[in-house]
């Protein structure tokens, strides 16, 4: 089974690659920008984003619209988690919660197939907290966040990261459901 990654995000692409191959379904990558529209939901937003990668691409495609919710931000940056990493960074997120004793968090994260007909989305979601400082390595959000079971963030568990991500558990399910 063959299906493509839409995103400009080469460090996602890496870890969706490692996670489907391991379940028989071959990504290759399409680097391609896709507009996102302005909405609360995720699942609008991925929904919306692979009808426009297929549209662009022209062949069974899967996009991904993911976010950190942290609860003492009441869930932000959540969908904007893109918007804030560029703007605020992790030192600006940590900065955001100075002060707090809560530092619960979750990722979560949608995959969207679309293949010109059937539109599928698959969900996962890890919970954790944020750690007090930035740790080495890693991408995104990678540095600060520390997954629920564990004293080290997902940058400092490396290739770890992927047996556990909200990543890898939205692409295991998409992976039962498309090799049906
Ligand atoms: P989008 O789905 O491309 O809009 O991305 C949401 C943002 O969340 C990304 O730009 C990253 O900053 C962050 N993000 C999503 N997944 C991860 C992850 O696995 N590690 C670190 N940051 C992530």
């Amino acid at each position: 089974m063959q299906v493509t990654f839409a995103s400009t995000n080469q460090n996602k692409y890496r870890e969706v690659q490692s996670i489907l191959s391991a379940h028989g379904v071959a990504v290759d990558f399409a680097q391609v920008e896709l507009i996102e529209i302005q909405s609360d939901s995720l699942e609008e937003i991925a929904k919306e984003k692979t009808k426009s990668a297929f549209a662009k691409v022209g062949r069974p495609v899967i996009v991904e619209d993911d976010g950190l919710f942290i609860d003492a931000l009441n869930g932000f940056p959540g969908q904007y988690s893109s918007h804030a990493f560029k703007t605020l960074g992790n030192d600006g997120v940590l900065k955001l919660l100075a002060g707090f004793n809560n530092r619960s968090a979750s990722f979560r994260s949608l995959i969207a197939f679309h293949d010109g007909k059937r539109l599928s989305i698959s969900e996962g979601r890890i919970d954790g907290s944020i750690s007090d400082t930035i740790t080495e390595g890693g991408w995104g959000y990678d540095p600060i966040f520390i997954p629920a079971g564990f004293d080290l963030t997902f940058a400092e568990l490396k290739e770890k990261k992927n047996e556990y991500s909200h990543r890898k558990k939205a692409l295991e399910k998409f992976a039962q459901w498309y090799l049906k």
